[in-house]
């Protein structure tokens, strides 16, 4: 986690890529739309963009399973884009202990490249990308990149939602050349949800910091429905072509794990799986999260004690074991987890 005020991130030095065991699922599931067209190539360098990378370890999953589809070009450049508020350099250990950049992989060689900018904006040059990728990212929108005095309502985030989306396939298209490729994962709203979850961490922000945070708290992460993907996607027809698109359910490894649990015992859930489940969902929230956590603590809450301001690891601390109480309340008979919408997009 760094101090960049005007954006806030995922948990850094290695959390986030320990704790996204949900966010890897959606990038299985994107394995579906492979094989990718043929991009349009004028030179011998083919160059692929993952927008909004964190630390890298699911992209670079999917990234593996990419690169080989191409034996041709001597070259893949890969640009790794994040806010300039990501870890970076945890970035960089995840993809040198990949086989991306060892130095006896077979197949085209790799060149990587960091950008730290917002997607929003254009953030390679006009004609430049034949591949993109934007894997679970488009569902954390610019109104919650900084943090508020009060929640917006639904109305606001969901015309900031339709922006934001509008925003990012604008650059896009300028970025692209014709014919290239756009993989997307997008978190949705459907019945498989993390909402039981989230209300427990509404609770235990109450709880540890209290009211005037819980007050100012709001979820960074907008579940869209289908509908306001599809009337995005429409306004883009002359710039954007839908090549595939299939929605998923997907369910946290964790809660699947305990759901398992109890087919397997006697009538009582045990309570070893049970705080492992727990324990599983508190660092997956808190890997996402927790640095928008502690910003809104920070800034209308009361965070010392004894005279010392506390660090960020303690008030994590303080945060996780509140929300570890009220995650043992929620019904785990009921999968938790996310629906994703996936999609091919080609630039016209
Ligand atoms: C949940 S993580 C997903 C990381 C990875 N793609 C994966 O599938 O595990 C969302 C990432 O999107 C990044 N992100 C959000 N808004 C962004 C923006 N406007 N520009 C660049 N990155 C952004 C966040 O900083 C975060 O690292």
């Amino acid at each position: 986690m760094t101090n960049d005020t005007k954006f806030t991130t995922m948990l850094g030095a290695g959390a986030y890529n320990a704790n996204s065991s949900l966010q890897l699922k959606a990038v299985e599931a994107c394995f579906k739309l492979l094989p990718i067209t043929k991009p349009h190539l004028n030179s011998e360098i083919i160059t692929i963009v993952d927008y909004g990378c964190a630390e890298g370890f699911n992209s670079i999953i999917f990234l593996e399973k990419l690169v080989e589809m191409f034996s041709l070009p001597s070259s893949l450049s890969i640009i790794f884009n994040d806010t300039p508020a990501n870890d970076f350099n945890s970035l960089a250990s995840t993809l040198y202990a990949s086989s991306l950049v060892t130095t006896d992989r077979v197949g085209p060689r790799i060149m990587p490249s960091f950008v730290p900018m917002s997607y929003l904006e254009q953030v390679q040059p006009t004609n430049s990308v034949d591949i993109g990728l934007c894997l679970t990212s488009l569902n954390w929108l610019s109104c919650f990149q900084s943090i508020r005095s009060s929640p917006l309502s639904e109305a606001q985030v969901s015309a900031v939602a339709k922006q934001d989306l509008s925003t990012f396939l604008g650059a896009r298209y300028q970025e692209f050349h014709p014919g290239g490729n756009l993989i997307l994962s997008i978190p949705i709203d459907g019945e498989m949800t993390l909402k039981a979850v989230h209300r427990a961490l509404e609770r235990a922000i109450h709880t540890t910091f209290g009211q005037s945070v819980a007050a100012a708290y709001q979820c960074p992460s907008y579940f869209r429905q289908s509908e306001e993907i599809s009337s995005v996607l429409q306004a883009f027809t002359s710039k954007w072509r839908v090549i595939s698109q299939f929605e998923q359910n997907i369910e946290h490894p964790a809660s699947a794990q305990f759901r398992a649990s109890l087919m397997e015992g006697p009538d009582q859930p045990s309570q070893a799986a049970l705080q492992a489940c727990v324990k599983a969902i508190c660092s997956f929230i808190l890997a996402v999260f927790g640095p928008t956590i502690i910003n809104t603590a920070r800034a209308f809450g009361e965070t010392s004690a004894d005279g010392k301001t506390q660090t960020n690891q303690e008030l994590l601390e303080m945060i996780a074991d509140a929300y570890q109480e009220e995650l043992l309340q929620v019904d785990w008979r009921r999968p938790v987890g996310c629906r994703f919408s996936l999609l091919k997009l080609q630039r016209v």
